[in-house]
């Protein structure tokens, strides 16, 4: 019995310094899309779900990967903040004034965000000085809004910041239906549109509405993938979520889930490493 516990104490602390050592690291996955609409190529970074996290001191080893990739653009759809610790926007300020100066960052609330729309939330002024500084800087941010990138061509990004109601714990809240028509602007017909929405719940909608790709974040890939199956659990507690991470395809359209750069409340990552995605958008 004495041998026994001895060796799970000792599994355990290697399971604690394994976990320490695997949140320091993260990865760039690749990805291609193509499409018609595309003329030429072009290339963005997408963060998601930094959640406060550093890697580096003031993030630099995550600045040096991004400037490493030489982007056009620079999407975020969503959660750069845990929205009960207000230190995580500094971070996320601190990070957003160095991705300016590498291209244009386009950014989407995730649910972390939206929550602090509310003024009865604690940090919710905390949260308006840093869209305010946000903007300041030169960040795009596009909640419900479009933007036509007109260096990029017929290039247009759009946000969708869905309400609360749509993060519910336990389950996968139904969507209503006209919800997209209702708060997304419509893209023009030729127009290539890549949409930012945190939550992949809603994948299949996104492609139905019309979007060429969407980028979505939130599951933070499931805390623990199995191989060969994928995540056990999504940041709303609903088992086995359909659009854990990687790449999938609904309506002829691409959906592409980030497993995310941080982690909040439960630090673990299971064979799911940290990732940014660098994407490549190739004429066909
Ligand atoms: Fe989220």
């Amino acid at each position: 019995m004495v041998k026994i516990l001895v060796i799970l104490f000792f599994l355990g602390i290697l399971f604690i310094l394994w976990q320490k050592w695997e949140l320091t690291k993260f990865e760039v996955t690749d990805y291609a899309v193509m499409s018609e609409k595309i003329k030429k190529a072009h290339r963005a970074i997408v963060i998601t779900d930094l959640h406060g996290f550093t890697y580096g001191k003031k993030n630099q080893h995550l600045l040096e990967k991004i400037k490493d990739c030489n982007p056009e653009m620079i999407l975020i759809p969503g959660d750069l903040i845990v929205s009960k610790y207000s230190d995580t926007f500094g971070t996320a300020l601190e990070l957003l004034k160095e991705l300016v100066k590498i291209a244009p960052v386009y950014y989407s609330f995730g649910n972390h965000e939206t929550r602090l729309r509310s003024p009865e939330k604690m940090n919710h002024c905390a949260f308006q000085n840093y869209v305010e500084e946000a903007e300041k800087i030169g960040v795009k941010i596009l909640n419900n809004k479009s933007f036509l990138v007109s260096e990029l061509e017929n290039i247009r990004i759009i946000g969708l910041e869905l309400p609360v109601g749509y993060y519910e714990k336990g389950r996968i809240v139904p969507m209503k239906s006209d919800v997209l028509e209702d708060l997304l602007p419509m893209p023009e017909k030729n127009d290539y549109v890549i949409l930012l929405a945190h939550n992949p719940a809603y994948a299949e909608y996104y492609a139905k509405w019309g979007a060429d790709v969407t980028f979505c974040g939130h599951n933070h890939g499931g805390l623990i993938r199995i191989p060969g199956i994928g995540s056990l659990l999504s940041p709303q507690l609903t088992l086995f979520p359909k659009y854990d991470a990687g790449k999938f395809q609904k309506e002829g359209k691409d959906i592409i889930v980030s497993r995310g750069i941080g982690t909040h409340t439960f630090h673990i990552r299971i064979f799911n490493r940290a990732e940014l995605l660098n994407i490549q958008f190739l004429p066909k």
